[in-house]
C-alpha cells in the first residue's frame, strides 16, 4: 500500500507518519511537503533512512509535480494535511491560505481523480462550523459557518472535496477535528507558545478575557482517529473528532504556569483576536459508534507529557524561535495593546 501524506513535516502530519509506520509496517509512506515556515524535517528525525519512508519536497499547488508523484509512487491512498493552519496569520493576510488550502486542494483532487486513488482523506477542522454559545456541540450535520479567513478556506476545500465525491465518484472522506496539542507543535499556537514564553519568563499573551473555550485532543488520538477513518470510514461521509476536554484558555495558561512553577504575574491580557470564535465543542458520537474509536489520553496526562516534551526538547524549539519566526512574533505581539 502506497500512501501519500501531504504536509507530513508539520505538527500533525509528522506525528501521523510516525504512527502509520509503527502500525502499518508494510505501507510505503511518501511525505509530500513544501517545507514552509511550519514544515520541519527535524520532526521526522530518525526515520529518514527507513526504506518504508520517502520525502518529496514539493508544493501541492504545483500540478505537474503532484501528478508525477502520484504516478511515480503508484499512490493508493492520500491523506491531505498540508495547509496554512494558523488563524492569526490568516488575519494578517489570507492570500497564502486561499492558495494552499483551496487551490492546492483542488489540484490534489484533480490529480487523484486522474490516477484513480482508493481513498482521499481530507483533514479538516471543527472551525468550519463557526462558534458556539454556552451550550451544545458541533455534529456532522451542523451547517458550515466559518468565521476566520483560515476556516473559510478550509470550509471551501471541504465543499470542493465532497463535490468531487458526488460528481466524479472520487473516494473522498472528511475528518473535522478539534484543537490538537502534543509534541512538535509549532510555538505560535496557544499551548507551545505559552510553555516557551513561560520558560523564558516572558509575558503570556492571553487574548480578550481568556474565557474562549477550545476542546483539546492529544495529537496521537487524532492520528488513531484518522487511521480508523482511512481504513473503515464510509466514502462521502464526514467524521467529527474531539477530545471531550473543553477548557477556557485561561485555565490552560494557569495550568502551564503551575506545572513549570512560574508566577501568574506573567499572564498579560492583550487585545482580542478580531472575530475570535467564543467556544468550540465536538460531538464525536459518530466515529465512536461506527468505527469504535475512543481518545486514549486524559487531558491531565496529555498536557503534563507535552510540557515535559518541550522542557526536554529545547534545542528543537530554540532553533525555531531564533530564526525567521522572531519576525512574526514581533509583528504579532510587539505592538499588541495590553488591556489589563
Ligand atoms: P502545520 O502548520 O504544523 O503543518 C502544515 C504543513 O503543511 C507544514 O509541514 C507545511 O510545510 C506544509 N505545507 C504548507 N503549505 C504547503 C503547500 N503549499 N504544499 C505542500 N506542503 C505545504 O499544521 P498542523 O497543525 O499539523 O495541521 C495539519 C492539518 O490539520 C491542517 O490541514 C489543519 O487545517 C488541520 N487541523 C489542525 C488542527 C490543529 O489543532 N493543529 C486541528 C484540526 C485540523
Ligand atoms: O479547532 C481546530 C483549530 O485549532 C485548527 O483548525 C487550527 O489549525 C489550529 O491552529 C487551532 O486554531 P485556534 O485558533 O483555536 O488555535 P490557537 O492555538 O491559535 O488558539 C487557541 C486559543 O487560544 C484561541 O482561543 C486563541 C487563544 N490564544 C492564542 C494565542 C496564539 C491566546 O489567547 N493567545 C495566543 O497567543
Amino acid at each position: 500500500m502506497n500512501v501519500l501524506v501531504t504536509g507530513g513535516a508539520g505538527f500533525i502530519g509528522s506525528n501521523f507518519i510516525r504512527y502509520s509506520m509503527e502500525n502499518h509496517p508494510a505501507y510505503r509512506i511518501i511525505n509530500y511537503d513544501k517545507l514552509t515556515y511550519a514544515g520541519n524535517l527535524e520532526n521526522l528525525a530518525g526515520i529518514e533512512k527507513n526504506p518504508q519512508y520517502v520525502f518529496e519536497k514539493g508544493d501541492i499547488c504545483d500540478k505537474h509535480n503532484v501528478l508525477r508523484c502520484l504516478k511515480e509512487y503508484r499512490i493508493d491512498m492520500l491523506v491531505h494535511f498540508a495547509a496554512e493552519s494558523h488563524v492569526d496569520r490568516s488575519i494578517l493576510g489570507s492570500a497564502e491560505f486561499v492558495q494552499t488550502n483551496f487551490v492546492g486542494t483542488s489540484i490534489l483532487l484533480d490529480a487523484a481523480k486522474e490516477i484513480g486513488v482508493n481513498r482521499f482523506l481530507q483533514v479538516s477542522t471543527d472551525e468550519v462550523y463557526g462558534s458556539l454559545g454556552d451550550s451544545g456541540s458541533f455534529t456532522e450535520a451542523t451547517p458550515l459557518h466559518p468565521n476566520s479567513p483560515y476556516s473559510a478556506t478550509k470550509a471551501s476545500a471541504d465543499m470542493l472535496a465532497l463535490a468531487y465525491q458526488h460528481t466524479f465518484g472520487l473516494p473522498v472522506i472528511l475528518t473535522r477535528c478539534s484543537n490538537n496539542y502534543g509534541p512538535y507543535q509549532f510555538p505560535e499556537k496557544l499551548i507551545p507558545l505559552m510553555i516557551v514564553n513561560a520558560m523564558h519568563d516572558k509575558p503570556l499573551p492571553v487574548y480578550g478575557d481568556g474565557m474562549n473555550v477550545r476542546d483539546w485532543l492529544h495529537v496521537l488520538d487524532h492520528c488513531s482517529a484518522i487511521d480508523a477513518v482511512l481504513h473503515g470510514g464510509t466514502i462521502g461521509e464526514v467524521y467529527n473528532i474531539g477530545g471531550n476536554h473543553e477548557k477556557p484558555n485561561l485555565e490552560i495558561v494557569r495550568l502551564i504556569l503551575k506545572n513549570l512553577n512560574k508566577p501568574e504575574s506573567l499572564i498579560t491580557y492583550v487585545k482580542d483576536r478580531p472575530g475570535h470564535d467564543r467556544r468550540y465543542a465536538i460531538d464525536s458520537g459518530k466515529i465512536q459508534r461506527e468505527l469504535g474509536w475512543q481518545p486514549s489520553y486524559s487531558f491531565e496526562r496529555g498536557i503534563s507529557e507535552t510540557i515535559k516534551w518541550y522542557v526536554n526538547n529545547q534545542s528543537w524549539w530554540t532553533r525555531i524561535i531564533s530564526g525567521k519566526y522572531q519576525e512574526y512574533y514581533n509583528v504579532m505581539y510587539g505592538g499588541r495593546e495590553v488591556v489589563k
